[in-house]
């Protein structure tokens, strides 16, 4: 049975009936395949793919012409998943304009269902206007990565009574604005209890502790797939990295050796045929 594509109105009602929302990040298309069967009701195609895909060392340099082959890719393998489409850095702080130009694009030609961007009232009216077009947008606020050199690194937001209220500000202003959802990153748990309280909207967190609507993680960070750093609030499930190098590791023996590809991993032509060729050939 194929079961509908779960909307923006399906994620919201998961708060109302106290239902955790289960997101991921996906970047092609046969991981999207295995998340969507595995039942995971939110896919985030997120900047991130320039840290974990593209080897940056930000997402600061990640550009709309990087993500839409990614979120066209996702978009092909999820049937049932949502699919958000991550607006990079520049795509949107720009103006309302460019960001109805860009969120657009994610939807048109890539085939998400929403968007998400990063900061709080300094963007409220784009989020405003982006959701009066008929385009659905997820807030995220906390550690905004794209905002890195501004906050000097990756480290906890609102651990200071100031940053603690400007998140809450931030938070009733993107839902007043519009936003269907808030990722919550790197938030300390507390605060960030108080503010999936305070709204109607979900939160998602990530390093925001247990008690938002929903939890996402960087599908790299809970496979053991990116060596080059493990955030303290991923939990590592596999250890998928070690598992490809012992694979790739057999494999090249094999080759060396001469027993792959085995017979069962041949064509076979027969050797009457064979003959036939090379008399043709003139040999
Ligand atoms: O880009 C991304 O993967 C994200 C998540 C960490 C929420 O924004």
């Amino acid at each position: 049975m194929i079961l509908p594509r779960i909307t923006v109105r399906d994620i919201k009602a998961m708060k109302r009936r106290g239902e955790k929302i289960v997101m991921l990040t996906a970047y092609d298309y046969s991981t999207a395949r295995i998340l969507d069967e595995a039942g995971i009701h939110i896919l985030l195609v997120g900047d991130s793919l320039g840290m974990v895909v593209l080897g940056y060392e930000s997402t600061i340099p990640v550009t709309m012409d990087e993500m839409l082959p990614h979120v066209k890719a996702v978009a092909r393998g999820a049937k049932r998943a949502h699919v958000v489409a991550d607006m990079p850095f520049m795509s949107y702080q720009t103006g309302p304009e460019e960001a109805l130009r860009n969120a657009a694009r994610f939807l048109k030609e890539g085939g998400a269902q929403s968007v998400k961007l990063e900061g709080g009232q300094e963007v409220a009216e784009i989020v405003h206007r982006l959701t009066l077009a008929g385009i659905p947008v997820m807030g995220h606020l906390g550690l905004t990565p794209q905002s890195i050199h501004q906050l000097g690194g990756y480290h906890v937001r609102g651990k200071t009574k100031e940053q603690a209220a400007k998140l809450i500000a931030d938070a009733i202003a993107l839902e007043e604005a519009g936003a269907y959802s808030i990722v919550l990153e790197s938030v300390p748990a507390p605060l960030a209890r108080v503010i999936t309280q305070r709204l109607h909207i979900p939160t998602i967190g990530i390093g925001a502790g247990p008690w938002c609507d929903g939890q996402v993680q960087v599908i790299h960070d809970i496979l053991g797939l990116y060596p080059d750093f493990v955030p303290r609030h991923a939990k590592q499930y596999l250890r998928l990295g070690d598992l490809i190098r012992q694979a790739v590791t057999s494999y090249a023996r094999e080759v060396a050796e001469g027993t792959f590809p085995g017979s069962e991993h041949s064509h076979s032509m027969d050797e009457e045929t064979l003959a036939e060729v090379l008399a043709l050939v003139g040999r």
